[in-house]
């Protein structure tokens, strides 16, 4: 059994509020976890941290649109209020399914304002007090479509590819410090973000996965826990929890 010395720390998770971060969140908790639970739902959050946590005595939810610097500022400075952060898990995303001769600009903008510019901003909010304090775990969920293109993966694709780098760069500065950065490249997942897609287009992409399913949310969120573990050698790499569709 894994000892992720999680008891008692406290994690930061964005996009908590349904799909992937909603099961990161039961995860941490259930390792002892503090968890602020960060998400612009705020109806949806709640409900799940009242399910989890009733007393709220170790779940704190927190509304934000990652979009609104102001906000993400406003937003971390109440989380450090009420607790240091020692892991940030950067795991909310705007999907988008658009080719490059659909796009518009504004969508562009906007998916890269939740997916890459967001995580900029509140890795380095975060990270400064992590390096002050000598100790963090940084865990960015990334996706297969930033590793391989697609053809509807015009921004979405783009923006994941860019948090693949973003990871090593953040890794590379923070080392000396303790703290470490690293990602996670899912393929499809149980989620609502997949269960949208079109019944038959869904059998036909599974069908393509050598493991013959998608993944549950919480075998992702094993690997997350995994890499925001206490003790750790890993930084600044990008764990593929794909089913074997891309072996690199
Ligand atoms: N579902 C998959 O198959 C899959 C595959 C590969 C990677 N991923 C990645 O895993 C992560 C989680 O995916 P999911 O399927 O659980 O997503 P989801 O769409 O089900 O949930 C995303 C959450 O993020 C929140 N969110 C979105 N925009 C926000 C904003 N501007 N401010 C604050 N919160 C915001 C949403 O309210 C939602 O609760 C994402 O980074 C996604 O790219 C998912």
């Amino acid at each position: 059994m894994l000892d992720t010395g999680l008891d008692g720390r406290t994690v930061l998770i964005t996009g908590s509020a349904q799909g992937l971060g909603a099961a990161l969140v039961r995860a941490c908790h259930a390792e002892g976890a503090h968890v602020a639970a960060l998400d612009v739902d705020e109806a949806a959050n709640r409900a799940l941290v009242e399910r989890l946590d009733p007393a709220g005595e170790r779940i704190r939810p927190v509304r934000a649109d990652l979009r609104d610097p102001a906000a993400l500022a406003a937003a971390y400075d109440d989380v450090r209020a009420w607790r240091p952060v020692d892991v940030l898990i950067n795991n909310a995303a705007r999907p988008l399914a658009r080719t490059l001769w659909e796009i518009t600009p504004e969508e562009w903008d906007d998916v890269f304002a939740v997916n890459l510019r967001a995580v900029f901003l509140l890795t380095r909010a975060v990270g400064a007090d992590m390096r002050e304090r000598g100790f963090g775990r940084i865990v960015n969920m990334a996706s297969v479509a930033g590793q391989t293109p697609r053809p509807t993966g015009a921004a979405y694709g783009t923006s994941k590819a860019g948090l693949i780098a973003l990871t090593r760069v953040f890794a590379a500065e923070l080392a000396p410090y303790g703290v470490t950065v690293n990602a996670v490249a899912p393929a499809m997942i149980d989620t609502p973000m997949v269960r949208s897609i079109d019944p038959e287009a869904l059998a036909e992409l599974t069908a393509q996965v050598p493991m013959g399913r998608i993944a549950t949310p919480e075998e992702v969120a094993r690997v997350a826990v995994f890499l925001a573990s206490r003790e750790t050698f890993v930084t600044g790499a990008t764990y593929d929890v794909n089913g074997g569709v891309l072996m690199r």
